[in-house]
């Protein structure tokens, strides 16, 4: 964020209350709230203790609800046992099972449903495919798929058996699906042949298959899902047709019961150095967090058909596509592709054609709409919507103002919901039916999450308006437990920097006299480009990887509708490509990032030069590569530079 936001955030002083009729009949009302406060600070773990007692079921009932001995590696709920999948299927049975779960619209625009009963059919012969494979809990399933209902399928038969699923993002490349796989030891990978996104078809199964020709050497078994028809490579004795696997299959599969401390997925995420990382979540803290926050921040109700536009390979797709809602026996619906497919009305007509009455996205698709007008959302009928919310990245008070107006005909509330892969559920965000809303600001922690914002050296920040890190101060449920196969990695990142007492998000932020957090970006080389977490080192090592490339250094800036885009200065090991020979270049190696990390990853621009601006010590001053790309004047003292000179043609363009 820059300066100039910074002001136009602090500046805001618009509030919106709720409306009486939402409050009327909202799950949470100022009361209800305020006593949840209330009970939580009393008694924090046995404020968490008493829901996990009302919306988990247990298998065995636990006796702790939070052991702090081996802190900052919290455990919860630890001596008991459940299933997840028993928690988002067969226990809603019963009441539910002529619900619809979930909805599956392609495209292309098919559509295809699935009951409770439907669901938990389908998922049960899919977990009794994969323990035919041979499977154990703890072992580790790869689902590499499109936005289909398979894929939570997928998700949900892994949890069935206790198996450990890691989800790769189906726009990542060979490479980084390999680097995640090899990371995981995946017995098992899930894919599909291929799905479609923006016309265009995405051949998963191709790229499936170079990531295992490239090493994978734990991989035994590939499941596909026969989702396009295309023509796709087969090694026989490894792939298997999902349709065949699940032929012979009984639809019943008994849960496996499993301690809530097991592992039920990790979530590869971009950190400030190195690879990614893997989150490591568990059973029944992350579930139970899951479940209330979705009552909380969504109000979701039995009539409800809820949309979150998020991909199962970002957490929001776990936790708000996938365990959140089915684990309240919600509808969900799922849309594979993308908002602009065939024109800019698509989301627009998919909540018009299923009554969407809740519908959750990210600030960078709010952006790109608004920027195409608003005849497309007023070509449809948005009457069913009552609840609107944003995730991911900050969301500038204009864009709130347009989703207010012209989605919400400023009537609906807009949730604004601060987390993190990391913290596995919604932390801080309005309550709809109780907390009045400001354009940019998440609001307040939610009842049981201890937020706070200290400075550099760990003191609590008083002032209102007085920015700082984002800290959270005490255990909650869906915290991450560990990084797979990292614990001090673990230590050192959320841990370390204020000697063990909070767990620091990389978030600065600030807190208004109301008590609102706003939450200004990361204070770590983390980018968020389209919502998307990206580390700059990531981008510079796919770059480096590049025969040509000597040395490279990423920042963002801001971007008008990606929030920030990736923004690369290059140093060739031949001489300084310019004029025609630059512009080949930049192309070569955007698609070459693209082709390393996936097309997220792409740089926007590339600049070239001679050298990178290097502390004497050798450090990139990046503060100073920042501003240049912001085009904002140098403002530091470039005197202690070992090459000043480099800043005059770093500031130019090829
Ligand atoms: C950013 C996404 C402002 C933040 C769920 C955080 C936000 C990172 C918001 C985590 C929000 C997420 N307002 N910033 N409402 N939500 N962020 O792991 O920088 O993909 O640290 O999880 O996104 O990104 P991640």
């Amino acid at each position: 964020m820059t300066e100039k936001d910074l002001e136009s955030v602090l500046k805001e002083t618009r509030q919106f209350p709720p409306k009486p009729e939402f409050v009327a009949q909202a799950r949470l009302n100022p009361d209800r709230l305020a006593g949840l406060y209330r009970t939580a600070e009393r008694d924090h773990a046995g404020f968490w203790a008493q829901l996990a007692h009302t919306e988990v079921s247990w298998h065995r009932p636990f006796s702790q609800a939070l052991d702090e001995s081996r802190a900052p590696n919290y455990r919860w709920f630890a001596d008991g046992t459940l299933n997840v999948a028993y928690n988002c299927l067969d226990r809603h049975l019963p009441a539910r099972g002529e619900k619809i779960a979930l909805i599956g619209e392609g495209e292309k625009g098919d559509v295809r449903t699935f009951t409770y009963k439907q669901l938990h059919a389908e998922i049960s012969k899919l977990a009794n495919g994969l323990r035919s494979l041979g499977l154990q809990p703890g072992d580790r399933v790869v689902i590499y798929m499109p936005m289909i209902p398979e894929a939570a399928m997928a998700m949900l038969a892994c949890a069935r058996l206790g198996l450990t699923h890691s989800v790769v993002f189906g726009g990542f490349s060979a490479q980084s699906l390999k680097d995640r796989i090899e990371d995981a030891g995946a017995r098992v990978l899930i894919t599909a042949d291929g799905g479609t996104r923006a016309g265009q078809g995405v051949e998963l199964k191709k790229v499936a298959d170079e990531a295992l020709e490239r090493g994978c050497q734990t991989v035994e078994k590939v499941v596909v899902y026969r989702r396009t028809g295309q023509r796709i490579g087969w090694q026989d004795g490894r792939d298997l047709w999902w349709h065949e696997l699940l032929a012979a299959q009984a639809p019943d599969c008994p849960p496996v019961w499993v301690e809530a401390e097991h592992p039920l997925f990790l979530l590869y995420t971009s950190g400030s150095t190195g690879k990614p990382k893997g989150i490591q979540h568990s059973s029944g803290g992350y579930l139970l967090n899951a479940i209330v926050t979705t009552q909380w921040v969504f109000d979701i109700r039995d009539d409800d058909v809820y949309w979150c536009t998020a991909d199962v390979g970002w957490v929001t797709g776990h936790t708000y596509v996938v365990y959140g809602l089915l684990g309240n026996g919600a509808t969900v619906l799922m849309y594979e592709g993308a908002p602009t497919q065939p024109d800019a009305g698509r989301f627009w007509k998919i909540c018009q054609n299923h009554g969407v009455t809740i519908f959750y996205t990210a600030p960078t698709a709010i952006r790109a709409l608004m920027k195409m007008g608003e005849d497309f959302p007023n070509r449809h009928d948005l009457s069913k919507l009552r609840l609107l919310g944003t995730v991911g990245e900050p969301i500038n008070p204009e864009a709130w103002m347009w989703y207010h107006r012209v989605i919400g005909k400023e009537n609906l509330p807009i949730v604004d919901t601060w987390w993190q892969t990391e913290t596995g559920a919604i932390m801080i965000a309005p309550v709809p039916g109780a907390t009045p809303t400001k354009p940019g600001s998440c609001t307040r922690p939610l009842p049981g999450i201890a937020a706070d914002i200290v400075d550099g050296a760990g003191r609590p920040v008083r002032d209102a308006g007085a920015g700082g890190h984002l800290v959270i101060t005490k255990p909650w449920p869906a915290m991450l437990r560990t990084l797979w196969g990292d614990n001090e990695r673990y230590i050192s990142t959320y841990w370390t920097p204020f000697k063990n007492r909070y767990y620091v998000a990389g978030d600065t932020a600030h807190r208004d006299a109301d008590g609102y957090y706003w939450i200004l970006g990361r204070s770590d080389d983390v980018l968020k480009v389209s919502g998307h977490r990206l580390g700059t080192m990531e981008v510079e090592s796919a770059l480096v990887s590049h025969p040509r490339v000597a040395e490279a250094a990423v920042v963002g800036r801001p971007h008008e509708i990606k929030g920030e885009s990736i923004f690369a200065f290059v140093v060739c090991r031949d001489a300084r490509p310019q004029g025609a020979e630059a512009e080949n270049l930049v192309g070569e190696l955007r698609a070459h990032v693209a082709q390393e990390l996936g097309a997220i990853a792409k740089p926007d621009d590339i600049r070239f030069a001679e050298g990178l601006p290097k502390t004497r010590s050798g450090k990139i001053m990046r503060r100073l590569l920042r501003a240049i790309a912001r085009g904002e004047p140098i403002t530091q003292d470039v005197s202690t530079l070992e090459n000043p000179a480099i800043v005059t043609q770093l500031q130019e363009k090829n």
